[in-house]
């Protein structure tokens, strides 16, 4: 057996769920889930209770991290309709501006021109902004943060002509960079699936929808576009997902790189691919710090049986429950200190760091 030591896993896209839903994951669960699954950075999504988008509320979201996370983590602030100047004080506490300009799970929506380009002009040039924009708001995405002249990144690209128009944007040196979830490299509306037991309608609802075989193919072709891999890790229970009006959302830090590895098992990958898209252009787009002595260690050849049971995620099940996946993480190692090992998280909770290089200072201190 040869263990692959590897850069360690960054990841730009989670939802950790606290402030305001930790049944479904908190600080201490999602980060013992990003080591387990070799991360060792992840940024955490706004779309908490409350969201993230005034001082209040991300003091909130501070606090708990602070106590709780066992990796490093950055949290971004929200876009609402109203917090333009807000958020552009608070920037230098954050990883970056997430605006929702398409359906989502939670209340952070813009729907309006007007509030995105308020934004796109005011938030710091040189600080992440992440859209969540699908059809045509990739197009107004694209061009509204031309014209401010500055930079955006595309969260979870899922369609054809989504990924083409970003291309084509590429190409004409526009400064536009995406992410593409597992998921939708992986799986379509029409898997026959094994996808989560039992099978029920509401484990396949995630945002963006899972698309046709079409669209995932051309993924596939477009992967020189693609810049980042990212989870968009979006727990939630089983008796959610199954009841009345099932929420969006996959789990996916654990199980990410697994598959990801099958790619290159299969040939349409090279770990140089991973390492780029989950490493080397995440670090950079997202500006993160480097974090010394620290790596993953891979077994590419291990073959395992997804159990959410045996998961560090709360939320209860996967949407690869019952596959045997080839290649897994063994080791994480952050700061010279093994932090995941075979199965067991041994970063303590409160370990983590985060990013932000003017973390707001802590009252209690
Ligand atoms: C996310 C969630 O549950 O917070 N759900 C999802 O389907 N991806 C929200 C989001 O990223 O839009
Ligand atoms: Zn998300």
């Amino acid at each position: 057996m040869t263990l692959l030591k590897l850069p360690p896993l960054l990841d730009p896209h989670v939802h950790l769920r606290e402030p305001g839903a930790t049944h479904k994951e908190d600080w201490d669960t999602g980060t013992a889930a990003a080591l387990a699954g070799g991360y060792t950075q992840v940024l955490a999504m706004p779309n908490t209770q409350p969201p993230i988008t005034d001082a209040p509320a991300l003091a909130l979201s501070q606090t708990a991290a602070r106590a709780k996370a066992r990796c490093d983590y950055g949290i971004y602030l929200g876009a609402g309709a109203d917090n333009m100047e807000t958020a552009a004080a608070l920037a230098p506490h954050t990883c970056g501006l997430k605006m929702y300009l398409d359906q989502t799970f939670g209340s952070l929506r813009m729907d309006d021109l007007a509030s995105l380009m308020a934004h796109m002009a005011r938030w710091p040039a040189h600080k992440p902004l992440a859209v969540h924009a699908e059809g045509r708001t990739v197009a107004a995405a694209i061009l509204v943060a031309h014209l401010a002249g500055r930079a955006v990144h595309i969260c979870h690209v899922s369609r054809k002509d989504e990924i083409e128009l970003i291309h084509a944007a590429k190409e004409r040196g526009l400064q536009v960079t995406c992410e593409v979830t597992p998921h939708h490299l992986f799986l379509t509306a029409d898997t026959p699936s094994t996808l989560a037991r039992p099978i029920r309608e509401g484990f396949r609802e995630v945002r963006p929808r899972l698309a046709t075989e079409g669209d995932r193919l051309a993924l596939w072709a477009h992967l020189s576009a693609i810049d980042c891999f990212a989870t968009d890790h979006a727990p939630h229970t089983i008796p959610e997902k199954t009841g009345p009006n099932p929420p969006p959302g996959f789990p996916g830090l654990e199980t990410a790189v697994a598959l990801l590895l099958g790619a290159v098992h299969s040939g349409r990958l090279t770990v140089e691919d991973i390492t780029l898209r989950m490493h080397t252009n995440i670090r950079r787009i997202f500006g993160l710090p480097d974090q010394p002595d620290t790596f993953i260690e891979i077994d590419p050849d291990l073959e395992w049986t997804v159990r959410a049971q045996e998961m560090f995620s709360r939320c209860g099940w996967s949407p690869w429950e019952g596959q045997t996946l080839r290649g897994r993480v063994v080791r994480t190692v952050l700061r010279g200190k093994v932090a995941y090992e075979y199965g067991k998280v041994s970063a303590q909770p409160g370990t983590g760091k985060d990013i932000a290089q003017y973390p707001i200072p802590n009252t209690k201190d």
